[in-house]
C-alpha cells in the first residue's frame, strides 16, 4: 500500500494526444465521450446510428454480433468529425463462449498464472467480437456467502483477491494476440452490502476499507487497468456514484489513478433514488463533481449537462478533466490505430478449452476424503450410480454471468463419466433441479443404490440461485436435496457428493453422511472432463478453499481474519469446543464470544482442501530474529508429501500482530505458493517478506509498527507451525 505505481498505466504520448484532440471537440462532442448506450443486439437503428456519426455516443454496451459492431466502429473512426473510435463494453466475465468456472472457483486454484491464461482466452475469444473492453475483474472482498454476488469475486481474503485480480487484469490487457480493457469493479465496499442483500446500505469504517476493501482494486490499478466501477450500494451515507472522497481523493488523489470511472448501469440516477439529490439533473451535477466519467446506460449525462454548463451550474473543465481521462485510455489501447476484429486460430481454440479445463480442475477443492474413498477405482468390478440434480445440466453448471457462452459446448459429469465407465455406471436425477421439493423419485433412487456399490450425488444450485440480485437467506443444498441425501444414506452404500454452487453452503446437516466431498462450485463447460480427471485421480484435487465455510448461516459472517475480541472462546472456557458436535449445545463456564447452538469454528477453514497426497510442513527458519526497513525477511520451511502419489500443494504464509496500535486481525495471509511435489519427496520454500508487507492503515495512516509479529506456515488459515520475529523502526 506504501508507494503505488498507478500512475505508470498510462503512457506521456497517450495523455499528449488526447490533451490535443480534446481542444478540438465542441462540448456536445465532448459530452458524447461521456455517454454510453446499451446495444440493440443485433442493428443500428436510425438514431443510434446519427448518435455515433455525430459524437455523441462514446461507447456502446451489450452488442456482440461482431458485423455490427465493426459497422459501428466504422461509423464512429470514418464519418464522425473525429474519427474517435467506440468502447466496445461487455460483461466478459469468466469465459465468453467457453465458460471458464466461476471467479470464486477460480479463485480456489491459487493460481494466478493460470488465472491469467484463462482472462486472456476470454479476451482471445469476445476481441473476435469487436468488443473491447470488459467490465471484469470484480474484486470485492466478501465475507458473506448470502451475497449472491459473492461467485463473482476472488472470496474473503484481500492477499488472494488482489493476486486474482491482478492475474485477471494482466490476462485483459496484456496478452499478445487480443487486448481487452479490464474494469475493476465494484468501488469499494460493495461485498459488504447488509445481510448479504445485494444493493444494500454499508457502513464501513475506513480503517477497514483501507486494510481490506481497497487493497485489491489498488493492486489491480497497478497491474495497470484503466478503468473502474463504483458500486450500487450506499457507502457511509454516500453511494460511490456521487463520492468524490471516494473517487477523487483516493482514487486519484492518493493512489495517482489516470484512467476513467464508468458509472455502473444507471447507477447515476440512482443517487436521487438513495436520496441525495432532488432529480436526475442534480444527480447528473453530483456525479460529475464526484469525477464519474462515462454514463453508464441513463442518458442522464447526455439530457443534462450541456444545459448545466451553458446556464453555469457546472463547469466546462470538470467535464474537460472527465473527457481527458477517457480520451488517453483510447489512445493508450491503440483504438486510434486498430480496425477490423482478430480471428481465432484452431489451435488458440483447442487452448481455450484446455485452459478452462485447467482451471475448473484446479479449482476443485476436496474436503473429505473418508477411508480414501477417492479417487474411485474405474477397474473395480464394482457399480455407480450417478444421482442429482447437477449431474446432466449443461447450462447450470454454468454458473451466473455467461451471456455469450454456448451451452452446447458443455460436456455434463453424466456425459463424461459415462465415457469413462460405459455400463458400470447408472444414473437418476432424482430431483429434476436443484431446488425440486418433490420426492417422487426417492423410491426408484433408493433401489437403484442398494444395488450399487457406490453413489455419486452432483448436487448445489442451478445458475440463477447466484449472481447479481440473486441472493438467499437459507445457505443450506436447496429443494429437497437434504432428503435426498437422507433417502440414499440410509442404505449404507458409500457416497461422495459433489457440490456445484455459487457460494459456500451450509452442509451441517448431511455431512456426515458423505464420505467424500468435492466442492466444485460452478465449473463451466468443462465440467464433465474435469469432475471425471479428479474423481478418477488422474488429476489429483489442489484446489483451497478461497471463503470460509460456514457450519450456520447465523455465523455469517464468519472469515478467519477476524478480530481476537476481549473475550475469545477456548476450549477451557466453551464445554464442547473440541467435541465439535454441531448439534449439540455449548456451554460456558465463562462469558466469551460464542453462539450457544452451533461450535465457534467454521465446518471448514479458508485455505483448506485435501489431496490424495499427503504434505506434512516442518523445519521452519527465519532467516533472522529482528527486521528493520529496507530489510526482507526469508522464510524457509521443508515440506514433505508423505503420500502415495504425487500432488500439488499450496503452501500458505500467515501472519499475526498481538499487539499493535489498533488491534489486528487474529491471522493474516501474506503469501502462497503452489508447488508440485512427487511422492515421498521433499523441498525447502522460501517466502521472501518486505518490511512493506507487514504494514497497515491505523485509521489515519499506513504503518508498519514496532513489535512482534508471528509468522505460520502452513495447508490452510489454521496453520500451526508458527515462530515470531521482531520488528524494529529504528
Ligand atoms: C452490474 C455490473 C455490470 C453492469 C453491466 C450492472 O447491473 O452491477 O457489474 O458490469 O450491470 O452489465
Amino acid at each position: 500500500m506504501l508507494g503505488s505505481n498507478v500512475q505508470s498505466a498510462l503512457s506521456p504520448d497517450a495523455k499528449s494526444r488526447a490533451g490535443l484532440l480534446l481542444k478540438k471537440l465542441t462540448l456536445t462532442e465532448k459530452i458524447g465521450q461521456m455517454v454510453q448506450v446499451n446495444g440493440q443486439q443485433g442493428e443500428i437503428s436510425g438514431e443510434l446510428r446519427q448518435g455515433i456519426i455525430s459524437g455523441s455516443i462514446g461507447s456502446v454496451l451489450n452488442e456482440v454480433n461482431p458485423e455490427i459492431v465493426q459497422e459501428m466502429q466504422r461509423l464512429a473512426q470514418e464519418q464522425s468529425r473525429h474519427g474517435i473510435p467506440l468502447l466496445i463494453g461487455r460483461d466478459v466475465i469468466h469465459g465468453f463462449k467457453i465458460g471458464q468456472p466461476i471467479p470464486l472457483g477460480q479463485a480456489a486454484t491459487w493460481n494466478p498464472d493460470l488465472v491469467e491464461a484463462g482472462a486472456q482466452a476470454a479476451a482471445l475469444e469476445a476481441s473476435q467480437a469487436g468488443i473491447n473492453w470488459t467490465f471484469s475483474p470484480m474484486v470485492d472482498i466478501c465475507r458473506d456467502p448470502r451475497w449472491g454476488r459473492v461467485a463473482e469475486g476472488y472470496g474473503e481474503d484481500p492477499v488472494l483477491a488482489s493476486e486474482m485480480g491482478k492475474a485477471m487484469v494482466r490476462g485483459y490487457q496484456n496478452g499478445s494476440q487480443a487486448q481487452l480493457l479490464s474494469c475493476l469493479k465494484h468501488f469499494a465496499g460493495y461485498g459488504a452490502s447488509e445481510s448479504g442483500r445485494d444493493y444494500n446500505t454499508t457502513y464501513i469504517p475506513e480503517i477497514e476499507l483501507q486494510n481490506v476493501y481497497f487493497p485489491p482494486f489498488l493492486a489491480g490499478l497497478e497491474a495497470g487497468c484503466l478503468s473502474i466501477m463504483p458500486s450500487f450500494s450506499d457507502l457511509n451515507g454516500l453511494p460511490p456514484s456521487g463520492n468524490g472522497w471516494l473517487m477523487r481523493d483516493i482514487l486519484r488523489k492518493a493512489w495517482g489513478f489516470q484512467g476513467f470511472v464508468v458509472s455502473d448501469w444507471e447507477s447515476i440516477p440512482q443517487l436521487q433514488v438513495h436520496g441525495i439529490c432532488e432529480d436526475r439533473l442534480a444527480s447528473a451535477g453530483k456525479a460529475v463533481q464526484a469525477g464519474i466519467n462515462l454514463d453508464m446506460a441513463s442518458h442522464v449525462y447526455a439530457e443534462n449537462l450541456q444545459a448545466m454548463v451553458e446556464s453555469d451550474q457546472l463547469q466546462e473543465n470538470l467535464i474537460d478533466d472527465l473527457v481527458l481521462e477517457i480520451l488517453a485510455v483510447k489512445y493508450q489501447m491503440g483504438l486510434f490505430d486498430s480496425h477490423g476484429q482478430k480471428t481465432v486460430t484452431p489451435s488458440q481454440q483447442k487452448n481455450v478449452i484446455q485452459v478452462a479445463q485447467q482451471l475448473a480442475e484446479q479449482s476443485m477443492v476436496l474436503l473429505k476424503n473418508a477411508d480414501k474413498v477417492l479417487p474411485l477405482d474405474k477397474n473395480s468390478s464394482g457399480h455407480f450410480l450417478l444421482v442429482g440434480p447437477m449431474a446432466d445440466q449443461p447450462l447450470e453448471q454454468l454458473g451466473t454471468w455467461v451471456f455469450d457462452v454456448e451451452q452446447a459446448n458443455s460436456i455434463t459429469l453424466k456425459t463424461a463419466l459415462e465415457n469413462e465407465l460405459g455400463e458400470s455406471l447408472s444414473f437418476h436425477p432424482g430431483l429434476q433441479t436443484s431446488r425440486d421439493q418433490s420426492h417422487v423419485q426417492f423410491k426408484a433412487v433408493s433401489k437403484m443404490a442398494k444395488a450399487a456399490d457406490l453413489v455419486i450425488l452432483a448436487l448445489g444450485e442451478e445458475a440463477i440461485l447466484s449472481g447479481e440480485a440473486h441472493c438467499r437467506t437459507d445457505i443450506r443444498l436447496p429443494g429437497a436435496q437434504e432428503a435426498l441425501i437422507s433417502a440414499v444414506a440410509e442404505l449404507g452404500t458409500p457416497i461422495i457428493a459433489i457440490v456445484m454452487a455459487g457460494r459456500p453452503l451450509v452442509m451441517e446437516a448431511v455431512i456426515d453422511k458423505f464420505d467424500g466431498l468435492l466442492y466444485a462450485w460452478h465449473p463451466g463447460s468443462m465440467a464433465g472432463p474435469a469432475l471425471v480427471n479428479v474423481l478418477l485421480g488422474n488429476t489429483n484435487p489442489s484446489g483451497k478453499l478461497p471463503m470460509t465455510i460456514p457450519r450456520a448461516v447465523g455465523q455469517v459472517p464468519i472469515y478467519y481474519g477476524h478480530g481476537n475480541t476481549g473475550k475469545p472462546a477456548t476450549p477451557e472456557t466453551v464445554i464442547g469446543l473440541d467435541d465439535i458436535d454441531p448439534h449439540a449445545s455449548q456451554l460456558s463456564v465463562g462469558n466469551t464470544s460464542f453462539h450457544l447452538d452451533v461450535a465457534p469454528s467454521p465446518q471448514f477453514c479458508f485455505g483448506f482442501g485435501l489431496s490424495y497426497s499427503q504434505f506434512v510442513y516442518g523445519d521452519l527458519r527465519f532467516s533472522r530474529e529482528s527486521l528493520k526497513p529496507d530489510q526482507s525477511l526469508e522464510v524457509s520451511v521443508l515440506l514433505e508429501n508423505t503420500g502415495p502419489v504425487d500432488g500439488v500443494e499450496v503452501a500458505q504464509l500467515y501472519i499475526r500482530d498481538p499487539v499493535a496500535s489498533v488491534t489486528r486481525p487474529v491471522r493474516q495471509l501474506k503469501k502462497f505458493q503452489r508447488v508440485a511435489l512427487k511422492s515421498q519427496t521433499s523441498i525447502k520454500l522460501i517466502f521472501s517478506i518486505q518490511w512493506q508487507d507487514l504494514s497497515f492503515f491505523n485509521g489515519s495512516s499506513w504503518l508498519v509498527e514496532a513489535g512482534i509479529i508471528e509468522i505460520y506456515v502452513g495447508g490452510s488459515s489454521d496453520a500451526r507451525l508458527g515462530g515470531q520475529i521482531q520488528l524494529v523502526t529504528s
